[in-house]
């Protein structure tokens, strides 16, 4: 029985299908390459030695869906397609409700269409807005306030009222906090176009030499250096969270959301700080004013995986700084160099 993975040549994805991979499982990629490229596909088979099964395309292409889940005898899917950065769903809010609601809408449709009942979905800690209380909890009230973040809490409830309706149904939704690092390997790592927005693939072009100097936005935050906090993750931890929920969904119906997170913080200076130690690079900065919608603090109460996956984080931040640097001083255009 295979596994769909959408969105498999992403960041997260081809972290996960590595993982998958090496332990024998058997899956199906489908990608339309928006946001990668077929090169993830060459370095997914260099690490694994086995070629992934790939199918171009779009989620939202219920046809395509259909045929590839029947002919592929899909069991279970892990949906990491869609879009992600909040500044730009600001500003284009129904590119993030296309791709995002409606692409899950018809994922959804074509697995009641072929009876696949078992799907682990992407959601993020952006569902749940300002911190009423920190850490998180998976029951702290969702207000997301961002067109990305309402998306993610959309689609959970989607997910939630499909499996309400059909008992028969196990569905998943992993809140990640904040992933970085890459495969031990040095081969595959997080690879965005242009300029990224968001920390650690800042700080790698920043020690690569390809930009300047790292801007911290705010120092005057309530934290332990007046620098943001957040709950970083390895993606190798994340991407086995996904082989626990697979596991989980096998023996459980219904549907549950999950924190994926360390249960712990670091801020943007101590992030920097282990990156330069570790590594022996140095990262020049600059502090910036605050960024609207910036939040100070944040990080999960992980207690839930613990619990439902027996899942916790194993790697350390410096693992998370020292992996993202071998994957980017080894590649330093990324999987186009
Ligand atoms: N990276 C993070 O910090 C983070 C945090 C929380 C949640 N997430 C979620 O995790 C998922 C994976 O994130 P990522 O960092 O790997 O992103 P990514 O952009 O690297 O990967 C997403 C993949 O989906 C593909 N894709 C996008 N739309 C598609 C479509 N309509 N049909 C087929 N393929 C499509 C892209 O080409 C890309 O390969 C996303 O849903 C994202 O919102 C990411």
């Amino acid at each position: 029985m295979t596994i769909l993975v959408t969105g498999g040549a992403g960041y997260i994805g081809s972290h996960f299908v590595c993982l998958a991979l090496s332990k024998g499982m058997k899956l199906v990629i489908l990608d339309n390459f928006d946001n990668s490229s077929a090169q993830v596909l060459k370095a997914i088979a260099d690490v694994t030695g086995v070629a992934p099964d790939f199918v171009e395309g779009d989620v939202r292409d219920k046809a395509l869906l259909t045929r590839v889940m029947t002919e592929k005898q899909v069991e279970s899917v892990v949906h990491f397609a869609g879009h992600k950065a909040v500044g730009e769903s600001t500003q284009n809010p129904l590119k993030y409700y296309d791709n995002n609601v409606y692409g899950s809408v018809v994922l959804l449709q074509a697995m009641a269409e072929c009876g696949v009942r078992k799907l682990v979905f992407s959601s993020s800690a952006t569902v749940y807005g300002v911190p009423e209380f920190n850490p998180y909890t998976e029951d702290h009230r969702k207000k997301p306030f961002n067109p990305y973040g309402q998306s993610k809490s959309m689609v959970e409830d989607i997910m939630e009222d499909a499996c309400r309706a059909d008992p028969g149904l196990a569905m998943m939704a992993l809140r990640y906090f904040n992933p970085i690092g890459a495969h031990p390997s040095g081969k595959l790592g997080e690879d965005p176009k242009g300029i990224p927005n968001n920390l650690m693939p800042y700080i790698t072009k920043v020690a690569v030499g390809e930009l300047k100097s790292l801007g911290v936005f705010g120092d005057d935050y309530d934290t332990v250096d007046g620098t943001g906090v957040r709950d970083y993750i390895h993606v190798m931890d994340l991407a086995e969270g996904h082989i626990r929920a697979l596991e989980y969904l096998s023996a459980h119906s219904g549907y549950e959301a999950v924190n994926l997170g360390a249960g712990h913080g670091y801020s943007v200076l101590q992030v920097i700080q282990a990156f330069e130690s570790v590594n022996g690079v140095a990262i020049p900065y600059d502090v910036k004013p605050r960024r609207d919608g910036d939040l100070a603090a944040y990080w999960a109460d992980a207690s839930k995986a613990l619990r439902l996956l027996n899942w916790k984080t194993r790697l350390t931040i410096d693992d998370m700084v020292r992996d993202s640097w071998v994957w980017q001083s080894e590649n330093p255009g990324g999987y186009g160099a």
